[in-house]
């Protein structure tokens, strides 16, 4: 198994949850001290893989890895991302645009691009599985900012089209977090430092009220993962928004009492 962004956040809770089941996971993050404490933490089933996930050259060394150390490559979990901080288009300076998009596009996108083209012939031949990250940016707007929006409906597109192009032999299918609390990295060439994800009354807004943890969502990475629970699922974005895209006018949900 290969997990992308494996340092911190969800990717690292769904590696975790992943070695508790058994797993063996080359973990790939381009922060050194992230997957060193998380090798410390899982100990020999995880192989840190310090890598950025835009090189080509890096995702083959993902493959590569996953085959010498474990034989072959059944899970591609692609997962890595940043934000653009919510930022509004208006907000972004026009001469920038075009270098915070490409920016932005080569860790949410293209990554995943990359990741799969390197790891198809492996995929093919364990008729393995493919998840992704999405978002509820993938689905609805003021998720993150035009940037971020774009980047995760682009990935949508991305996970149906490879499902259409790899069947029979592998399955992709996405999951699209709602909310974790985790700090995103921003976008470099806009100066934006690391942000919350939580803000200040998330979690009245959600209809279930409550922030998820980044552990609750490895049992649904765990599900697409296993051909026995989810051998007929392909094309899928699992929608894990805590209820938000179902939000109320009056109440965030019918039974939520508000002051
Ligand atoms: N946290 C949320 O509320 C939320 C909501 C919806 C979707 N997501 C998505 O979940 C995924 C994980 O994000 P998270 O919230 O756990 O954030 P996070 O920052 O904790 O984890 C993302 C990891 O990706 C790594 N990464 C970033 N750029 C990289 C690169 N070029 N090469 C290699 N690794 C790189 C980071 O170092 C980090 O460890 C992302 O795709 C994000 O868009 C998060």
């Amino acid at each position: 198994m290969i997990l992308t962004g494996a340092g911190a956040g969800i990717g690292r809770a769904v590696v975790a949850r992943y070695v508790a089941e058994g797993a063996r996971v080359v973990a790939v993050d381009i922060d050194e001290e992230g997957l060193a404490s998380l090798a410390d933490e899982c100990g020999g089933a995880v192989v840190p893989l310090a890598v950025d996930v835009r090189s080509w050259e890096g995702n083959v060394a993902a493959v590569r890895t996953a085959v010498t150390e474990f034989g072959g490559l059944d899970v591609l979990v692609v997962n890595a991302g940043i934000t653009d901080g919510a930022r509004p288009l208006l907000d972004i300076d026009g001469p920038d645009l075009t270098g915070a998009f490409q920016e932005l596009f080569a860790v949410n996108v293209l990554a995943g691009l990359l990741a799969v083209r390197a790891a198809a012939d492996a995929l093919i031949a364990s008729r393995g599985a493919v998840i992704m990250t999405g978002s509820y940016a993938s689905f609805h707007a003021s998720g993150g900012g035009a940037l971020y929006t774009a980047s995760k409906h682009a990935l949508l597109g991305v996970v149906r089209q490879l499902a259409y192009e790899l069947a029979p032999d592998v399955r992709v299918n996405g999951i699209a977090p709602g909310i974790a609390p985790t700090r995103l990295r921003g976008i470099d060439a806009l100066g934006q430092e690391r942000s919350d994800s939580v803000l200040e009354g998330t979690a009245a807004v959600l209809p279930l009220q409550e922030v998820p943890s980044t552990e609750s969502y490895g049992g649904l990475y765990t599900l697409l993962a296993n051909a026995t629970d989810s051998g007929h699922v392909t094309g899928t974005m699992i929608s894990a928004d805590s209820g938000l895209s179902i939000r109320g006018l009056a109440r965030p949900g019918g039974r939520v009492r508000t002051p």
